[in-house]
């Protein structure tokens, strides 16, 4: 008999109880079990970003992380609909993404950015690790710059 592992994994707010067939990868629990696809499989080895959920608020490459390890609470690209609907439209009108498929890692990426460390505010180093084949880049940047701005000002 398969030996299971019980865990409870806190998603976007709901505590999920889980049992665990060995080592499963976060981004295969997310996507398979709870149906939240907006993190993308694509590289499968930490190094292209499209997978990036937020555990406690950071940024974190869900296919290299083993769901049984995870001790905070995960938001994925759904769960942060909300927060990040300024950030998403300016995607849009800045030519931010084309086949939009790196693009829920990009805004999981720059929604840390922009509510994390505000000592951190080089926009290409932060997203260094989310690889886009599509853009050129500049219009993320523009879309993550924009938004930026306008929370500088907001604070002012
Ligand atoms: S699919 Fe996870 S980093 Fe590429
Ligand atoms: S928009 Fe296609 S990979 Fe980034």
């Amino acid at each position: 008999m398969r030996r299971t592992r019980k865990t409870t994994l806190r998603v976007n707010g709901t505590d999920h109880d889980l049992d665990l067939a060995g080592p499963e990868r976060l981004l295969d629990v997310l996507r398979d079990r709870l149906g939240l696809t907006g993190a993308k499989a694509a590289c499968g080895l930490g190094e292209c970003g499209a997978c990036t959920v937020l555990v406690d608020g950071r940024p974190v490459v869900s296919c290299v992380t083993l769901a049984g390890t995870v001790r905070g609470e995960v938001r994925t690209v759904e769960g942060l609909a909300e927060e990040t609907a300024e950030l998403r439209a300016a995607f849009a009108d800045e030519g931010g993404f084309q086949c939009g498929f790196c693009t829920p890692g990009q805004i999981v990426r720059a929604h840390a950015l922009l509510t994390g460390d505000p000592g951190e505010t080089d926009v290409r180093r932060a997203l260094a690790g989310n690889v886009c084949r599509c853009t050129g880049y500049a219009g993320i940047v523009r879309a993550i710059q924009r938004t930026q701005r306008r929370e500088i000002d907001d604070d002012h």
